[in-house]
């Protein structure tokens, strides 16, 4: 007892404390063993006690395995802070060896991560530009909520919470002076505001989260409606032994349990988008969890790319796994199964060829269907053969597991599967271990009973595997889950079978699986479409049994509706066509401050010159003018976007090939006042001494890669669907400039987004042109010029490739 009290005292508890803490049943014990495994003897500073105090006492039981690891982390002075061991806690809850994967655990806990001052200092600021409206309105009254929504930035998360609240106040008191009587408490009116405020704030709408998207209705209304709101409630679904459903009950807590489980043998396309909002969304809607589970029971075909690619993309989605998990984690126990199910004379080693496998399912030619010869061996031949076939003395197709089901059931899913063959290629996780391998028949049903799901919802080819996979359960007497399919979601004008991906892919009429005119995700992705659109587009098409081919146009609506809410606008031109105003001074340069959005102060705003030399888009001038044109012509008057006057053109240069090179122009400040022009163009100034224009290294835009809706419909395409690919439907433009206020919507985005964020997630409106995005091949400034504003340094560090995303409007085909 004395000694546990002297060893508290180490970490800077007061001797009454300390002695009192010794008492405390449960946390005595932890508390001794965290300061010893911290590695630290005398000499403990007191905020590193006090978190391993807090450590001690936070724990819950879950992570309670990892305390002496935890412990010794903070001793090394990685664990820093007290949001770090709550994140650490939180992140050993969900992982069996949290510190396995050392780089994983870091990243969720913030190890490494360093916040500078100036980091702090802008996301600060551009946290109270987003809030000034309020702050200014309810002043102090509205700090709490204020200084609440300041964890919810994530530039922040792991930066010193003493220099947060530090400048956060220094800035309160430049941005609304020091208290004054506005500030005094007036009893009624305090509390109504306290309400009033606090509202916004705990939507998330601020900040960094105004990212995300505000749906109209409830998105999850679409598992409440139609045949999906009609499946049983966990437990509501009988077992062959009702002590099956009990236990099951007792390991889930009754919580709605969903796996997402891709085959690692390709990349996701926009078909598993839905799988995966059914999947996840389903247990989301019902409070329940779901896993993300590999389905690696073909060594053949997988490749870690795909592992890899495939969680990225989930993630990328918004969805977050209860758990990672891979088939073959459950060789052995599928093995010891199979042994079981030839035990109770429900498989059998069979040594048939595939023509006889094949002559025995009958058919027209082949008469009536038939058992093959091995179906009656005796129980223990099986199990003698089916050792030798895990021991490696058969080769590849001389012998098979399959379970005795009913071959002359209606259903060919009845007729004698094969549960193992033998493979003789190394598996991705477990090497050399087997020569056997389970098939997915067999594999499937049997992990998702050991994960106990509740609800295995699939697509409706699987429709007859069902009463399989119930049989299989059945037969081995395990948790038998329930199985319900969808219609899987096909969208018009392209293939998205992995088989003819690759040949696009290999045949180099595409750039690769992420090609963006491609509907795999990473292609979406690339592409710069939001995640939001494509969850709000399989959301918008239901969950029907049927399966359906969706117009491509509406995942394009979907696009256009969410960046017209959430993509900065700024001004472009495709192909500059210079101008001089000639009534304007040279050396004149007015700076305007241009909104990222109209009225939407949330944005920001930022700040391009306007000066004597200008360049326009080549296609609003015209060597001819007519009635109906409204743009620039010689002798006509247009408006120049965000600017006070029109402009006139007077005189018109052209080349030899009689191209307008440069026109010599006139702002006119003195119409009469009320004039407006009937059109506005967008401009960037030649201003190189302000960093305008800024170059784009290179415009991408896509057509369609295929002209037929369904490229596979042999009536619609009689050569096939290769010969539908318009091979022109990829074009670059060079020369394009932008102006250079992209460098402060860049420095905005870069402040407010986690650092791991990907350049094609930076996305624009180019106003009149379309909707872009980065393309990967781009690079991001160097941070020391964008956090300097300077733009010629911006300039030199970065690359700037872009892909449209999308037109404006619907049949905006010309407006490339
Ligand atoms: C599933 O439920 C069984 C009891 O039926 C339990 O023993 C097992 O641990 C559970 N598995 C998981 C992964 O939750
Ligand atoms: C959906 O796509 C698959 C292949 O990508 C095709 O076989 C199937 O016919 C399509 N379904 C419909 C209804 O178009
Ligand atoms: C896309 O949206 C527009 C405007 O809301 C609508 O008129 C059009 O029918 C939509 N297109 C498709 C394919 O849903």
């Amino acid at each position: 007892m004395d000694d546990l009290v002297v060893l508290f005292t180490t970490i800077g508890l007061s001797e009454q404390k300390a002695q009192e803490t010794a008492k405390n049943k449960k946390l005595a014990p932890a508390l001794a063993s965290t300061i010893r495994a911290s590695g630290l003897t005398d000499g403990i500073p007191d905020s590193t006690g006090k978190l391993l105090y807090r450590l001690a006492s936070t724990v819950t039981p879950k992570a309670s395995a990892h305390l002496e690891a935890l412990a010794q982390t903070i001793g090394q002075g990685q664990l820093a802070s007290n949001e770090q061991v709550d994140a650490a806690i939180k992140y050993c809850e969900a992982q069996a060896d949290p510190l396995a994967d050392r780089s994983a655990f870091d990243r969720a806990c913030g190890i490494g991560v360093t916040v500078t001052d100036a980091e702090i200092e802008n996301a600060i600021r551009t946290y109270f530009e987003t809030n000034q409206e309020r702050l200014v309105k309810d002043r102090y009254r509205a700090l709490g909520p204020l200084l609440g929504g300041l964890k919810k930035v994530d530039a922040l998360k792991w930066a010193s919470p003493a220099k947060v609240k530090a400048e956060f106040d220094a800035q309160v008191l430049a941005t609304i002076g020091p208290k004054d009587e506005r500030d005094e408490v007036v009893k009624t009116k305090g509390k109504e505001g306290k309400k009033g405020a606090a509202a916004p704030a705990s939507k998330g709408k601020n900040g960094p989260a105004a990212e995300s998207t505000t749906p109209a209705a409830n998105p999850d209304a679409i598992f409440f409606e139609g045949d999906i709101s009609k499946l049983h409630r966990p437990g509501g679904n009988p077992q062959v032994n009702p002590r099956l459903i009990e236990e099951h009950l007792k390991a889930t807590g009754g919580k709605v349990v969903t796996r997402f489980p891709p085959e690692p043998n390709g990349f996701l396309h926009i078909g598993h988008a839905k799988a995966i909002n059914v999947n996840f969304g389903f247990a989301k809607a019902h409070d329940g969890v779901c896993y993300l589970r590999y389905d690696d029971t073909n060594p053949e075909a997988e490749e870690e790319q795909y592992f890899t690619s495939i969680l990225e993309t989930v993630k990328w989605l918004g969805f977050t796994p209860f758990q990672i998990t891979y088939s073959s984690d459950n060789f052995q126990r599928l093995y010891e199964l199979a042994i079981e199910l030839i035990k109770r004379d429900k498989a059998y080693v069979c040594h048939c060829t595939g023509e006889e496998i094949k002559a025995h399912r009958g058919g027209e030619a082949k008469g009536p269907r038939s058992d093959c010869v091995h179906r009656s061996r005796p129980i223990a031949e099986s199990l003698a053969e089916f050792q030798k076939m895990k021991d490696g003395r058969y080769g590849e197709g001389e012998a098979i597991l399959r379970m005795k089901m009913n071959m002359q059931d209606g259903n060919p899913q009845f007729w004698d599967l094969v549960a193992y063959r033998v493979l003789n290629t190394p598996h991705h996780r477990t090497g050399s271990k087997w020569c056997i391998y389970p098939t997915y028949d067999y594999t499937h049903c049997l992990c998702d009973s050991f994960e106990n799901i509740t609800h295995s919802l699939c697509t409706t080819e699987f429709r007859q595997s069902r009463e399989s996979y119930y049989w299989l359960c059945d037969a081995l007497e395990v948790y038998k889950p329930v199985q319900w399919e969808y219609g899987r979601l096909n969208v018009t004008n392209t293939v998205l079978s992995k088989r003819k991906l690759l040949k696009l892919v290999q045949a180099g009429l595409v750039s690769g699986w992420d090609d963006p005119r491609l509907y795999t995700l990473p292609a979406l992705r690339r592409r710069g479409v939001p995640p939001q659109a494509i969850n709000q587009f399989v959301r918008e098409v239901g969950i029907t049994t049927s399966t359906s081919t969706i117009e491509v146009e509406r995942l394009d609506n979907q696009t256009r509706a969410y960046l017209d809410e959430h993509a900065p606008r700024l001004m472009a031109v495709v192909k500059p066509l210079r101008i001089t105003l000639t009534n304007v001074p040279a050396d004149q340069v007015t700076q305007l401050t241009l909104p990222f959005k109209p009225r939407c102060p949330a944005m920001g705003e930022h700040t391009v010159p306007f000066s004597r030399d200008l360049f326009i888009d080549a296609s609003d001038f015209r060597m001819e003018d007519a009635p109906d044109y409204f743009r620039l012509a010689k002798g006509k008057t247009v408006g120049l976007l965000h600017v006070p006057h029109p402009i006139t053109c007077d005189e018109v240069e052209c080349n030899e090939a009689g191209e307008p090179v440069h026109l010599q122009c006139r702002y006119l400040t003195d119409l009469p006042a009320g004039f407006k022009p009937k059109a506005y163009i967008q401009w960037v100034a030649n201003c190189p001494t302000a960093g305008s224009p800024v170059a784009i290294d290179e415009l991408r835009v896509y057509d369609r890669l295929f002209r037929h809706n369904n490229p596979l419909d042999k009536n619609e395409v009689p050569q096939g669907w290769l010969s539908d690919i318009d091979t022109n439907s990829l074009h670059r433009t060079q020369g394009a400039l932008v102006e250079v206020g992209i460098w402060d919507a860049i420095r905005r985005w870069a402040e407010t987004t986690p650092s791991l964020d990907l350049v094609e997630n930076l996305r624009f409106q180019f106003i009149r042109i379309g909707y872009f995005a980065l393309d990967k091949d781009s690079q991001l400034p160097a941070e020391a010029a964008l956090q300097k504003a300077d733009p010629k340094a911006c300039a030199e560090s970065a690359k700037l490739v872009f892909n449209r995303i999308v037109t404006l409007r619907e049949s905006g085909k010309k407006e490339a």
